[in-house]
């Protein structure tokens, strides 16, 4: 399209004081089309319920000492909120500060692969979700624990290691 407006730009005479319009033209255009696929990614909503899922999962996990699962629900309980550090830049810190201080004991818990101190940390973490979610207006998602995992299709008493998510 730059290339376009140029030509006829040359053929008239006027490049040096066109161009500039055109490329404001192009960066317009171009910036609509951020705008949309900036839409089209997730925000807080979508990528929690993720969330959600992957720490109900984790919980059943250990519980069958399938460590190895229980570790990969947590690293990509985290990965599923990556779209929010583009779409929610303000918000996304208070999450990662989340997963690096508050959720620490958890995964500290799972690379031990000590049920007891998993039952506990994951039982204490459960008022730092819910917290945010008072803090940023949503106090009215409250999380509890289910008593089935949310995804029934993985076998989660399946013995593994912490250790043996792949890099
Ligand atoms: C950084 C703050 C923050 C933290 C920490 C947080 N949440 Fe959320 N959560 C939110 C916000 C904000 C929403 C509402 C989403 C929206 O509308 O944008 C939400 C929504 C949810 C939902 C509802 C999703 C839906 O639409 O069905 C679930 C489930 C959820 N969170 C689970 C959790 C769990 C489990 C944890 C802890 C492991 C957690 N959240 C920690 C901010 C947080």
């Amino acid at each position: 399209m730059l290339k376009k407006c140029v030509q006829v730009l040359a053929v008239t005479g006027l490049i040096v004081a066109g161009s500039s319009l055109c490329v404001s033209a192009a960066g317009e255009d171009m910036q609509k089309q951020i705008d949309g696929i900036m839409a089209a990614i997730p925000k807080f909503a979508v990528p929690m319920r993720e969330v959600g899922d992957r720490f109900q999962n984790m919980y059943f996990a250990a519980e069958g000492g399938n460590w190895g699962l229980a570790s990969y629900m947590s690293k990509y309980m985290d990965k599923a909120m990556n779209p929010a550090k583009l779409t929610k830049p303000k918000e996304y810190p208070a999450w990662e500060s989340f997963y690096k201080d508050d959720f620490a004991a958890v995964n500290k818990a799972i690379a031990a692969e000590d049920k007891a101190a998993f039952n506990k940390e994951f039982n204490a973490v459960i008022a730092s979700c819910n917290e945010c979610h008072v803090g940023m207006g949503y106090g009215f998602i409250q999380v509890k624990k289910l008593a089935a995992p949310a995804d029934q299709g993985i076998e989660y008493k399946l013995s593994s290691k912490a250790t043996d998510v792949p890099k």
